[in-house]
């Protein structure tokens, strides 16, 4: 286990001019980015590998004899080889890259659906969860006459460990869950869920959306089935992301979608597929987002994740005891176990109108339901005003919004 005193401290100020947007001003004031939940902002190396993938590198992978349609294969698939290297799964081949993780979660949904899911069989999801782990689900099982059900939440915001193991049965055939909460930050206790599952024979996908940036991640050691992520989130481009998945389940899957490399042989009468990963990866893939995502994910791997979970962790309890001092600030989402998300409300304020005033100030944060409006229908409220950090967050920058929140909370009452 690492001992805090291991932990290296990162130079913010050196982390954040590998930022270039975070240079730049917005409404005439430096810009204060409190919004990296929902997508993070990007570092030097990876935009300067996208472009000079287009400048030198590009043609299509896979496909080309000729040296370039090499060269863009190679630096395409070393982006397969950093994530598997990332994640510590054991086969290269059981990285498919996607749209994203909410593209990721549907291609599971429906293609573990078609092949495992009957009448009356049930899915398990919980009730933090963001509609990209809600609505494929629904999907799949209206189609196939499957049961929904949903873990509860305490108020705290976390899952009731004992009404979870009281919705395992013979009839559960997947279990889907967050790890980490978009909403509250919460980070549920994966490894639990898993192995509890795994008890009763049943397999576990884990949407690591908000979790990649801030945790070390290993599907291994995890035993995961399924593990899912965006590379917008990680630092790197919008557009690619991550299906992690055990063999033994994509070789039992179906294809997602059918198309040029994903087969064998074609001809009318029947079509083979192809093997992994490319089974699952239908067409011209993202090959510059394969190739960001891998340089995002090195810049991860250098910072270091101990020390990065580090800092976050200064973040978030110095912005917890801070914002909890501005009178009628309520935080939702109060689990002990939490990543670099702050989610509140002011009594007698709209968190609409908290986060417009916001920017003007050039501080910019997440308001409205975050995707999860279950969840805020649970708290009897129709959103919240969300802050998220990733490593290049100074604690300035929390200074800059609790000023901005106290005097924005002034003017609206
Ligand atoms: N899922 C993203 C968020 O939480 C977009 O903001």
């Amino acid at each position: 286990m690492t001992t805090l005193t291991a932990i290296k401290k990162l130079n913010i100020q050196q982390i954040r001019n590998d930022f270039p947007i975070l240079q730049t001003e917005m409404r005439g004031k430096p810009l204060v980015f409190l919004d990296s939940a929902a997508s993070s902002q990007k570092p030097k190396g990876v935009i300067d590998a996208i472009s000079q993938y287009y400048e030198s590198q590009h043609a299509n992978v896979h496909r080309g004899v000729y040296e370039l349609s090499q060269e863009a294969t190679d630096a395409f698939e070393l982006g397969r080889e950093r994530v598997r290297a990332f994640i510590n799964s054991e086969f290269t081949d059981e990285v498919i890259f996607t749209r994203g993780c909410t593209e990721s979660i549907n291609l599971v949904a429906s293609c573990f659906g078609k092949k495992f899911l009957n009448k009356g069989d049930e899915v398990i999801i919980s009730a933090m969860e963001h509609h990209s782990n809600i609505v494929p689900w629904q999907m799949i099982c209206e189609e196939k006459g499957a049961i929904l059900k949903v873990i509860p939440v305490n108020e705290k915001g976390e899952i009731i460990f004992e009404e979870y193991e009281k919705l395992l049965s013979d009839r559960t055939k997947i279990v889907s869950i967050v790890h980490i909460s978009n909403s509250l930050g919460t980070i549920n206790p994966i490894k639990a869920v898993i192995e509890l599952a795994h008890e009763r024979g049943v397999p576990v996908l884990v949407d690591g959306a908000q979790a990649t940036l801030h945790t070390k991640i290993d599907v291994q050691e995890l035993d995961v089935d399924f593990y899912t992520f965006s590379g917008h989130k990680v630092y790197g481009p919008t557009g690619i992301g991550v299906l992690y998945g055990k063999r033994k389940w994509l070789d039992a899957m179906p294809p997602y979608q059918g198309g040029g490399e994903m087969i064998k042989t074609v001809s009318f009468e029947k079509t083979t597929y192809n093997e992994l990963p490319f089974k699952f990866e239908a067409g011209t893939p993202d090959i510059s987002g394969a190739i960001g995502l891998g340089i995002a994910l090195k810049y991860i791997t250098d910072l270091g994740l101990d020390a990065i979970a580090e800092h976050e962790k200064e973040l978030l309890e110095y912005g917890t005891k801070k914002l909890l001092e501005i009178d009628g600030l309520r935080i939702i989402g109060t689990s002990e176990n939490k990543a670099s998300v702050i989610s509140f409300l002011i009594d007698g304020t709209h968190p609409y109108d908290i986060g417009t005033i916001l920017d003007k100030m050039g501080i910019a944060v997440r308001t409205g339901h975050h995707c999860t409006q279950p969840l805020m229908d649970f708290y009897g409220i129709p959103g919240t005003v969300r802050a998220s950090f990733a490593v290049y967050t100074s604690i300035e920058d929390i200074d800059k919004l609790v000023a901005g929140v106290e005097r924005a909370a002034r003017m609206l009452r």
